[in-house]
């Protein structure tokens, strides 16, 4: 990819979830730029609560970047209209604040859009088919967008992972550290993304003043066991490693099968996106060395 400019950004910036794993890696990416941005708390900048979303509409933000999103998958199952209150009518809200104050919006969606059905990389233009309530809620928020009149990018992403918050790469370094055996499923392909490269490449698509749609993810593609594997094999101590189905493994919400974003619109911009495997191998340098193993 080639080197982005997120001194480039139109400032200042208001960023919404900074807390989250995506936002931690904006928030640090902005302050180490030195571009102005606020980070308000959700108690001040509520998605759920349109009368906290004023400033988004009379502040003298020129960028609104949402990193908020109800993102407890399986509790989306049951829960929906909560989920859709912050991920459909709150970024609902948000995109007309930012048509009124002429604000570019930047916001994050999902491969869960998609039903999982494609056996090739999934373009931009796929017609949009979640298969649960998470994803039509994730959905729901781009057509809100799409229909709003402002300047928005909307980047879908996928497996998101970062040297902090909750993730599969640090919850399976837990996990191979302290149990005898882990089985992880080898029937759902995608793409993992560092989320702090995520925050990277997305910087680099404003400064480029892009719009609209576009998938942004790290190179390459692995199932969920092949990810484990890699992280394994960066693991110091990791316990064996064995190779299961989803049937085997049971969640609330279905899972898609294959969920690998079609990233060629933006690496035709970009340049190429960094294979996943050097983005895992960076992020888990940044981690403490792990405790000795127990188990
Ligand atoms: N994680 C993934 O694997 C993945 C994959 C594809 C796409 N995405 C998308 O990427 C984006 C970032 O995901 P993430 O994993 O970084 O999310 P995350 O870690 O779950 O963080 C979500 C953030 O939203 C905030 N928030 C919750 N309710 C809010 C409300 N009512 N108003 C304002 N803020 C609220 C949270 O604040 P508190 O912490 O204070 O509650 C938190 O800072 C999301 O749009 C997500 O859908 C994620």
């Amino acid at each position: 990819m080639n080197p982005s400019e997120p001194s480039q950004i139109q400032s200042p910036v208001l960023l919404i979830g900074a807390g989250g794993m995506l936002g931690r890696a904006w928030r640090g990416l902005l302050s180490r730029s030195r571009v102005a941005y606020d980070a308000p708390p959700v108690a001040d900048f509520d998605l759920k609560r349109p009368a906290t979303l004023a400033p988004a509409s009379s502040g003298p933000w020129r960028t609104v970047i949402n990193c908020a999103a109800w993102t407890d998958v399986d509790g989306a199952e049951s829960r929906e209209g909560e989920a859709r209150a912050l991920n459909a009518d709150g970024v609902g809200a948000l995109a007309q604040a930012c048509r009124r104050s002429g604000a570019t919006l930047v916001h994050y969606s999902t491969d869960y859009v998609f039903d999982g059905s494609a056996r090739e990389p999934i373009p931009v233009d796929a017609p949009r088919r979640p298969l649960g309530a998470y994803g039509r809620t994730k959905a729901s928020g781009e057509e809100a967008i799409e229909s709003s009149g402002c300047r928005g990018v909307i980047v879908r992403t996928s497996w998101l992972y970062a040297p902090w918050g909750k993730n599969f790469v640090l919850t399976m370094r837990g996990l191979l550290r302290t149990r005898p055996l882990v089985r992880v499923v080898n029937d759902q392909r995608g793409r993992p993304t560092s989320a702090e490269h995520l925050a990277l490449a997305s910087a680099a698509l404003l400064a480029q003043e892009a719009e609209g749609l576009w998938h942004l993810t790290d190179g390459g593609e692995c199932s969920w066991f092949e990810f484990a594997r890699e992280i394994a094999a960066l693991t110091p101590g990791a316990c064996p490693l064995e190779p299961c189905t989803t049937r085997e493994f049971p969640r609330p919400a279905p899972r898609p099968g294959y969920s690998v974003l079609d990233i060629s619109d933006a690496e035709r911009l970009l340049g190429p996106m960094p294979h996943w495997t050097d983005n895992l191998a960076g992020v888990i340098a940044q981690l403490p060395d792990p405790a000795p193993a127990s188990r």
